[in-house]
């Protein structure tokens, strides 16, 4: 193979913070950034959990570092990046990961659960998107990558406040490509279907982290079924969407949405 054909893909040289980083999708788009080249800061509202996968990238040999952030904070998302740009220099790829699942069908979602999955799932996002561009124009060049899900594309009961802010997720994707394209700044989202990670393995995992394997069998099977390609997605699929949209690989992609999803929607 001729390296040069994958040069696309090097990150050496360029800075990434990746929000959700302390498990599944953030943690594995971490470390593929960082395998890629990049120096990452990983963001969490779980510091523990954040520092664990700075440890195992610096393991690998790559420069991480950890900080707990809530994205919920007014001003947080500003200081993370702020936090990047001092100590590591510059910020080329901002992921926006984090992110909470809650459900409820909309006659019995409460006032508090839906203001809490805005918060997090789009004012989140929103600032993150604004912190990092305001560094990127600044700087004529950078990526942005939003975690959006296929709630974007198919309605399910329960998914209409966690639906709501991954689709508001997309419009702000693409109107701040529009705003960036001319100042070299890219922006596209993700919109991963069924992911086996903390977040969808509640209804298996009890609180001790005992697995009810039967039940997870049962889900993972379901979800499977209805798949055209028949399995659910592991965090490594995801996270090779975010390494292409994070290089020069997708340097003429933006406002775009990839879908990593099994083939569950086929938008055109
Ligand atoms: N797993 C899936 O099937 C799936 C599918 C589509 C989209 N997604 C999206 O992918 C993203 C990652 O999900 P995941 O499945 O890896 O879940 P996860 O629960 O494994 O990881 C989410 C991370 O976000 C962090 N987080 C939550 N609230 C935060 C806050 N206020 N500030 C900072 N960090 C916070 C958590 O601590 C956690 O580490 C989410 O945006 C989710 O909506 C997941």
């Amino acid at each position: 193979m001729n390296p040069e054909a994958l040069a696309a893909f090097d990150l050496t040289g360029r800075v990434a913070v990746v929000t959700g980083a302390a498990s599944g999708i953030g943690r594995a788009s971490a470390e593929l950034l960082g395998a890629a080249g990049a120096a990452v800061l990983c963001a969490d509202l779980d510091l523990d959990g954040a520092q664990s996968t700075a440890a195992q990238l610096a393991e690998a040999g790559t420069r991480a570092l950890a900080r707990r952030v809530d994205v919920t904070g007014a001003g947080e998302l500003d200081a993370l990046v702020d936090a990047a740009v001092t100590d590591l220099g510059r910020l080329d790829v901002m992921a926006n990961v984090a992110g909470i699942i809650l459900q409820a069908p909309v006659v019995d979602f409460d006032d508090d659960a839906f203001d809490r999955i805005m918060a997090v799932n789009l004012t989140g996002v929103f600032r993150g998107c604004r912190a990092a561009a305001r560094v990127m124009s600044a700087q004529g060049s950078g990526s942005i990558v939003n975690m959006a899900s296929a709630a974007i594309d198919t309605p399910s009961p329960g998914l209409a406040g966690y639906g709501m802010a991954k689709a508001a997720v997309v419009q702000l994707t693409r109107v701040l490509a529009t705003e960036m394209g001319p100042l070299g700044v890219r922006v596209n989202a993700v919109a991963p279907g069924f992911v086996e990670t903390a977040m969808t393995s509640r209804r298996f995992v009890s609180t001790d982290g005992t697995v009810d394997e039967a039940h997870r069998q049962a889900v993972l099977d379901a979800v499977a079924r209805s798949t055209p390609l028949r399995m659910v997605g592991r965090p490594e699929d995801i996270a090779h969407a975010v390494l292409y949209l994070a290089s020069d690989a997708s340097r003429f992609v933006t406002g775009q949405i990839v879908r990593p999803n099994g083939g569950v929607a086929m938008p055109w």
